[in-house]
């Protein structure tokens, strides 16, 4: 048991009852929790529609279909973000392009690398919001117009997070969230696809569920007596316990995304003190759900890492490392390209201890732990 954890779920009596409640209605499938959720869900990201699946990872792959991505298509994507981002290009016989990211103080997709991986078969960008921090969507969004790109956010990291007053994940085309454990919202598994387009949201709906015309809710309440399937789809449902667990989260999510930006506000303080820890997005002003706290070691420590990352860890501390960066990963060899920025900050990461229960000795406990280890005690 570590001391400090790297995440705790904010859950309370709120979900016991919200699952118990659901449990006693007898309708546990998708059903009408699902629609209060998305309904929820879309109203606090000003979203056209929002359609909730069984995790973010099938939200990835339903935006490639709907955006009808296909076999040879490139699609240009981080490498720094999680493996799922990238699967999802692979899953429809696409291409993943890597691009770079900016730098060790800004850790999203780098436009200028964007611009220069575009070919004649480049169809879609998707952006990874690294921690809720926004990508720089203006200029993506300029590149994706001037050569009729589809843009996908993975904005897993930053429900209620903003780009210039607009919520991440309706900038782009499609916008993917995860409701995984350790997530801002947690449902133990669950995602959400958000599009203001209503042709692509009625295609997810239909691939959400087998490419059925009705779902058995709708025809449980004799909504409608038969369906008819018109494409090949998957069984990517949430089911209603999770929904209504999400609906409980959903009114939590502000004042636990508040409470981390004090968090963050502290460790800022906090490693201004530490030499050789870069603090990425320091400058960032705006919303942000802050869903890690990752550091960069400088190049001078960044060797150290991983003796640092262990010492953590015999200190009570947990830690993790946002990400292993994908082209690394065996099964994408096929795909490396060089990513020097990538590469050079990987290796210096380290993500600490984030959640809204967090205190300010907390977080001075981990500041100081760091500074010993790095410069001695
Ligand atoms: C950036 C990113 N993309 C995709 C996923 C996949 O989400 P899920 O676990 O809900 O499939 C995650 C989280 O696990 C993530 O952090």
């Amino acid at each position: 048991m570590f001391k400090i954890p790297l995440f705790d779920l904010n859950f309370g009596v709120e979900e016991e009852q919200a699952v118990l409640e659901t449990l006693r209605s007898k309708w546990i499938s998708t059903g009408p929790k699902n629609t209060a959720f998305e309904e929820k869900f879309s109203a606090m990201l000003g979203a056209g529609h929002a359609l909730a699946v069984s995790n973010c990872t099938v939200a990835l792959h339903l935006a490639m279909k709907i955006l009808g991505i296909g076999p040879g298509d490139e699609v240009i994507c981080p490498s720094l973000t999680f493996v799922a981002t990238v699967n999802a290009i692979r899953y429809v016989d696409a291409v993943p392009v890597f691009a770079d990211i900016v730098g060790e103080s800004d850790l999203t997709i780098d436009p200028v690398d964007i611009r220069r991986k575009i070919t004649s078969r480049t169809r879609a960008i998707i952006v990874m919001h690294y921690a809720g921090f926004p990508c720089a969507m203006d200029e993506i969004m300029k590149i994706a117009h001037e050569h009729g790109l589809k843009v996908v956010e993975d904005a897993c990291h930053g429900p209620l997070s903003e780009y210039l007053g607009q919520k991440l994940g309706t900038i782009g085309d499609v916008g993917c969230f995860s409701f995984f454990s350790n997530k801002n919202i947690s449902t133990g598994e669950g995602g959400m696809l958000v599009t203001g387009d209503d042709r692509l949201y009625d295609h997810a709906k239909l691939l959400r569920s087998h490419g059925m015309t009705t779902l058995s809710y709708e025809r449980s309440k004799g909504h409608s007596t038969g369906y008819d399937v018109v494409e090949s789809g998957y069984n990517y449902r949430m089911d209603d316990i999770r929904a209504s667990i999400g609906i409980v989260q959903l009114d939590k999510l502000e004042l636990d995304l508040r409470r981390r930006s004090q968090v963050r506000r502290w460790y800022e303080d906090a490693f201004a003190e530490v030499p050789g820890v870069i603090v990425p997005f320091r400058a960032h002003e705006g919303f942000v759900s802050n869903y890690i706290f990752a550091v960069v070691l400088d190049e001078a420590h960044g060797h150290r890492r991983d003796e640092i990352r262990d010492n953590l860890h015999k200190a009570g501390i947990q830690t993790s490392m946002h990400y292993p960066p994908v082209h690394r990963f065996s099964i994408f060899t096929g795909y490396s390209v060089p990513l020097p920025v990538t590469e050079s900050v990987a290796d210096r990461l380290i993500t600490l201890p984030m959640y809204s229960r967090m205190t300010s000795e907390d977080v001075s406990f981990i500041a100081l732990t760091v500074n010993g280890l790095l410069h001695g005690e």
